[in-house]
């Protein structure tokens, strides 16, 4: 287990993880309709990517030497979105183990009908991977709800989470009351980014403020690899990570990555 953490997590305790599964959910998402090569330029700024069996398959060389966090849970679609909360177990640990995973990740859905569902999905998921050593990452999704982002939603979900087994949870950034989700959940906390927004500054923001707040880092896609600079969005968001860059450094990182492109 502490091995496996450990490619996840960096000496520094942080972690820049780039999910690209999105497509479990949403088909071939604008910038993810081939994984490979969305992510062939953004590999070596991260510390794991995260992902599917079948994009790890069939769009990833199995030659890069990148901690796999392998996506679990599905079986929805945006098809029917009202129904994205009732996903199940979608992949078997043995196969996790098989495909070299470092960590598996799935979905919770607190607060919605899938709720019950899914917690016991995490909680069974746990059981089985705490046998192998393999660390499980609860994803705290919200569906389509994304109003729901708001801390007292955020540090209830991320709890349970973390009550179920969790070795790191995956939640969303609020402004309000960051510092809280934190202090309430004693496991890791990684941040997700949401849909992609119009300001590269806003994004190094909330990447910095978290980490002030104690967060260990990103789980972030779409603000990066839907940007027109996926590379130089990268850097900037590594900076903040690893190098305690400011807003505005890892702006002024961008801005002479974005030129020199
Ligand atoms: C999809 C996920 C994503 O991995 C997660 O939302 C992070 O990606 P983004 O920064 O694009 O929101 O779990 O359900």
């Amino acid at each position: 287990m502490k091995n496996r953490l450990s490619r996840l997590i960096q000496r520094d305790g942080r972690a820049m993880f780039l999910p690209i599964d999105h497509g479990y959910f949403q088909g071939p998402t604008t910038r993810l309709e081939e994984p490979g090569k969305t992510i062939a330029p953004l590999i070596d700024y991260v510390d794991g990517i995260m992902l599917t069996r079948g994009i790890l398959r069939n769009c990833v060389d199995p030659a890069i030497n990148k901690p796999i966090i392998l996506r679990v849970s599905g079986g929805t679609s945006m098809a029917r979105r009202d129904e994205l909360d009732q996903e199940g177990i979608i992949t078997s640990v043995r196969e996790a183990i098989r495909l070299n995973a470092s960590a598996v990740s799935m979905s919770v859905f607190v607060g919605a009908s899938g709720e019950h569902q899914t917690l016991l999905n995490l909680a069974r998921l746990v059981d089985e991977c705490e046998d192998y050593g393999i660390p499980v990452m609860a994803v705290t999704a919200v569906g389509a709800e994304l109003e729901k982002r708001d801390a007292r939603y955020l540090a209830l979900a991320s709890r349970i989470a973390a009550e179920l087994g969790a070795r790191v949870v995956k939640t969303y950034y609020c402004e309000e009351g960051f510092e809280k989700v934190v202090r309430g959940c004693p496991v890791p906390i990684v941040i997700a980014g949401g849909p992609k927004v119009d300001s590269e500054m806003e994004v190094f923001s909330w990447v910095h403020d978290a980490i002030q707040k104690g967060a260990i880092g990103v789980n972030l896609g779409r603000n990066i690899w839907q940007h027109d600079h996926p590379v130089a969005m990268a850097k900037a968001i590594r900076a903040v990570i690893h190098e305690n860059a400011t807003p505005k450094e890892a702006q002024q990182v961008f801005e002479s990555e974005r030129l020199a492109a």
